[in-house]
């Protein structure tokens, strides 16, 4: 098939982009380079657009598109507080404009990169696709309303599309030569990463009174490689499945702050530095996912799921980082 992969110049984007090529699609790439890098797409042609210009995403679809994979957006949540009016632009007005682009040229498959953040403070844990969604952010909220906006569009116009709903994505191909880099980094493993090989600034634990074992925030470290395969696990599923469909992704086991430093720590060879800090404004305490409908529907079955494996590939992209 040929796919669009809009945003696929950024970190999910680069790597579902890489595992779409080896699996014997034909990939063409739509970016605006904003926060994404022309150095991570590497297989099939950018095209440089922005989903705020509509009339720019006419050339992604000057040959056939057989679906559409979409991650363009601002994803920072502390920064989505304070530029509320920037993230419904771009994930909401800007998925719109998308939206209508494959509407007028007759494409009808979508998967969505949507986000744990959907369902805001947990209410019981792990968190399953029946778990309310009450987002507590503005990024959150843009992307529950597209996830919206994609059921209204399953019945107003046939639109097929699968939202797969991230929790802790991390992890890198770092011989494929892609990772994560952000500017400026907020994710903990490239921030503990970064710190350890003296790299980044010195490493803070925000928060160290929440109710978990070690006081340090929970979380779902899901390896971008297996999030890659969901989604084309995602494609094959709208073959033969209309509607508008949403599953949780992660491997179902939470690791604490102090728990991935440790393993950086074992992998890097010594024992990290860290200063304790207070709580990041927003963060929920425990956020585990119960991806069970995943695995029976998607047949998806995570293979990179041992903690010290995902922080090892993402330490390989860190010591040989190209961009
Ligand atoms: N953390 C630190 N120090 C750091 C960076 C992070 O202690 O330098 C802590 C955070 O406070 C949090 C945990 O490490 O407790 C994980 O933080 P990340 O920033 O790596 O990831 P988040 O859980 O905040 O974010 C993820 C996704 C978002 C999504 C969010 C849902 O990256 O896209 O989950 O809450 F919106």
């Amino acid at each position: 098939m040929h796919i669009l992969v809009c945003g696929g110049a950024g970190y999910v984007g680069s790597h579902v982009a890489y595992v779409l090529a080896e699996r014997g699609h034909e990939v063409t790439v739509l970016d605006n380079l904003s926060t994404g890098h022309r150095q991570a797409v590497r297989w099939g042609r950018l095209i440089e657009a922005d989903l705020l210009k509509p009339e720019t995403l006419e050339a992604g679809f000057d040959c056939p598109v057989d679906a559409v994979m979409h991650f363009c957006a601002r994803s920072l949540v502390g920064e989505s507080v304070n530029q509320p009016y920037d993230y419904y632009d771009n994930n909401v007005v800007g998925s719109l404009n998308l939206l209508r682009a494959m509407r007028r040229h007759g494409v009808e498959r979508l998967v969505f990169s949507s986000t744990a953040a959907v369902f805001g403070q947990p209410i019981r844990t792990p968190i399953d696709e029946d778990h309310p969604r009450t987002p507590i952010n503005p990024y959150g909220a843009s992307k529950l309303m597209v996830e919206r906006i994609l059921a209204d569009a399953a019945h107003a116009h046939g639109l097929r599309s699968v939202s797969l709903r991230y929790f802790n994505a991390a992890g890198a191909a770092a011989d494929a030569g892609i990772g994560e880099s952000h500017t400026p980094e907020t994710h903990l493993i490239p921030n503990v990463l970064l710190s350890a090989i003296g790299e980044g600034p010195p490493l803070k634990i925000f928060g160290s009174d929440y109710p978990t074992l070690d006081g340090t925030c929970i979380r779902d470290y899901v390896h971008v490689l297996d999030l890659a395969d969901a989604h084309i696990r995602a494609l094959e599923f709208m073959s033969s499945h209309t509607g508008a469909h949403a599953f949780n992704l992660g491997n179902g086991i939470g690791f604490t702050v102090l728990q991935v430093i440790e393993a950086a720590g074992r992998i890097v060879g010594q024992p990290l530095q860290f200063d304790r800090a207070a709580r990041r404004q927003g963060d929920p305490a425990v956020l585990v996912a119960a991806s069970q409908k995943a695995r029976d529907t998607l047949g998806w079955i995570p293979s990179h799921t041992r903690l010290d494996d995902i922080v090892r590939s993402a330490l390989a992209w860190h010591r040989n980082k190209r961009y």
